[in-house]
């Protein structure tokens, strides 16, 4: 995301004129929207209000629904796409002698680190080079200083590619200078910086290779989106696939809780208070082997960067305005383009992120009732709690990792944008239903994964909802009617990869087979 390629330094400056340059060192977990504890730093709104009341009232009173009445909850169908990643990998056919080390030096936050892990497999498999485990910046965002090792699987990434490239945890004693501190404090003749963004294979046999051949070590920096996704040999990409689904695993620690908070979102014990027996029956009644409860996920991203940036206008107020019209003057100094429309325009361009209240009243409208149990995958909310709230009033259920999880638990992860990442990412992909309330990394790198696994995934349709929600005079059933319309083809349905789109997010056909 553009937005996370400048410096965050500016993070400190908050509404109101004040300068708290405190909050950088603050840990993130101060700003979780959930947490009953949360001291209230910001002042610049006024506890933002439902905006669409005529509607939320219905929402509210809307139907508990039977097992059998929602047409969510069963999978898709089979769209006749297989999994397809395992090249017929020869180990002899990989060379007898490593051309060199690749080194790379990744930028940003978890999604994009995963795809320039594969891009870099990719680029050493084109080399015949040996890779070292990629080294994963600090974002100034998240400022998460995990590295490889803490938050994958090393072992199980070197194994599962030993036959595709040689993989090394550790640069040799002869290549130890070759450091992040190295190529920070010099220019240096091992250090590529000009790959160009989208590079093609050539232009790294034609610019890396020599390097490799007089130093036998290059380090490629920066690395983000610096590989083409069209005009590869269809191993490579396979390779790529290979990497992302099948070699990338996160750590056991991680998938231990992962998997701790799948089934306490699929065990009906917490339910069943809540629930009738009539709906008890039903689960007891069907075939379900997961122990009868359905998962929806909801990847919200919600913070104040991507506010501040959208340039939409989010219901606060004016204070509220004020302060994001501030931030993104200190930001981005006026350069951005969103601010030059309306925010009439914008939402009829679907270019407003969803705010907690939307997306529940898109998930309402779909036909998700008020016992849906509906996890939370978000770092952390703009507007707080107070924001959330109409959110949790349409679902009671609501949970997240740190409601569910046990303070010990969380201890291990506490903090650590990325682990916390990782954990919503794992449970996301274990869930029956995923739903994103905004475009970007997290959401397309789920996208791509549940594809290949043809997993149900909603789509926002945002441009109608953007309408939609313009339009003050719409009753209840007519706002169903249009959501249910206009979200028949968003549920999950292959779509092929276009020219120039990332093989991450549409991973047909390069890494599926059509059966
Ligand atoms: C639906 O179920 C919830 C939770 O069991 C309950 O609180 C609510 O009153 C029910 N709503 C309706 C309209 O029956
Ligand atoms: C890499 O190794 C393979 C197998 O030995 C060989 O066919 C290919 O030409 C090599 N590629 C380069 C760029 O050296
Ligand atoms: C690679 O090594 C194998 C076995 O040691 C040998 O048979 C083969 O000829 C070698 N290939 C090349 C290209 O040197
Ligand atoms: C708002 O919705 C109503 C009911 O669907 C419709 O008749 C009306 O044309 C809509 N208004 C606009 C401006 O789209
Ligand atoms: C794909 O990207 C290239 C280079 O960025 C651009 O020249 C080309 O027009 C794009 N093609 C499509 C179909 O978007």
């Amino acid at each position: 995301m553009k937005s996370n390629q400048r410096n965050h330094g500016g993070l400190g400056v908050v509404a109101a004129g004040v300068l708290v340059l405190l909050l950088p060192i603050i840990s993130p977990g101060l700003f979780d929207p959930l947490s009953r504890s949360s001291p209230s730093l910001f002042s610049e709104w006024n506890a933002p209000k439902p905006r669409y009341l005529h509607l939320l009232r219905s929402a509210l009173q809307r139907e508990n629904l039977t097992w059998q009445q929602s047409d969510f909850w069963t999978p898709l169908v089979d769209q006749g796409w297989r999994p397809c990643v395992d090249s017929a990998s020869d180990p002899s056919a990989l060379p007898n002698k490593s051309k060199g080390y690749i080194q790379v030096f990744l930028d940003g936050g978890l999604n994009q680190q995963r795809m320039g892990i594969c891009d870099a497999v990719a680029v050493a498999k084109i080399l015949n080079a040996t890779l070292i485990i990629p080294h994963l910046e600090v974002n100034p965002v998240w400022q998460d200083s995990s590295s490889f090792t803490d938050i994958f699987d090393v072992d199980h990434f070197i194994d599962v590619l030993k036959d595709d490239i040689p993989i090394v945890k550790e640069l040799p004693h002869e290549f130890s200078w070759s450091t992040r501190e190295y190529y920070g404090t010099g220019i240096r003749h091992t250090r590529v910086k000009t790959a160009p963004v989208h590079a093609s294979a050539n232009w790294y046999l034609e610019k890396v290779m020599p390097i490799l051949e007089s130093y036998g070590i290059a380090a490629i920096a920066p690395f983000s989106h610096r590989l083409e996704f069209d005009n590869l040999p269809a191993n490579i990409q396979r390779l790529r696939c290979k990497v992302n689904f099948k070699a990338l695993i996160f750590v056991p620690h991680i998938r231990a809780l992962g998997d701790a908070l799948v089934s306490q979102l699929r065990s009906s014990t917490r339910q069943n208070e809540a629930l009738g027996t009539n709906y008890l029956r039903e689960v007891t009644d069907s075939k379900d082997k997961q122990g009868g409860g359905k998962i929806v996920v909801l990847h919200l991203r919600f913070d104040k960067d991507m506010a501040s940036h959208s340039a939409c206008d989010f219901g606060g107020g004016k204070s509220e305005k004020l302060a994001l019209a501030k931030y993104r003057q200190v930001i981005w100094q006026g350069r951005v383009l969103n601010s030059q429309y309306t925010d009439e325009e914008l939402r009829n361009q679907g270019r407003c992120p969803l705010t907690p209240e939307e997306i529940g009243l898109l998930l309402a409208a779909l036909g998700f009732d008020s016992n849906t149990r509906l996890y939370l995958a978000s770092h952390k909310v703009y507007g707080g709690e107070a924001r959330i709230s109409t959110l949790k009033k349409l679902f009671p259920l609501m949970e997240d990792k740190r409601s569910l999880a046990s303070a010990e638990k969380m201890a291990k992860i506490q903090g650590k944008a990325s682990l916390l990442a990782a954990v919503d990412y794992y449970v996301s992909i274990y869930s029956d239903i995923f739903i994103s309330a905004s475009p970007g990394n997290m959401h397309n790198a789920l996208v791509g994964h549940r594809t290949y696994l043809n997993l149900k995934t909603i789509r926002p349709n945002m441009p109608l909802l953007g309408q939609l929600f313009l339009n003050k005079s719409m009753t209840w059933p007519e706002f169903l009617d249009a959501v249910v319309e206009g979200h028949k083809k968003r549920q999950g349905q292959i779509r092929i990869r276009k020219l120039n789109q990332s093989i991450y997010t549409y991973p047909a056909p390069d890494c599926m087979c059509h059966s």
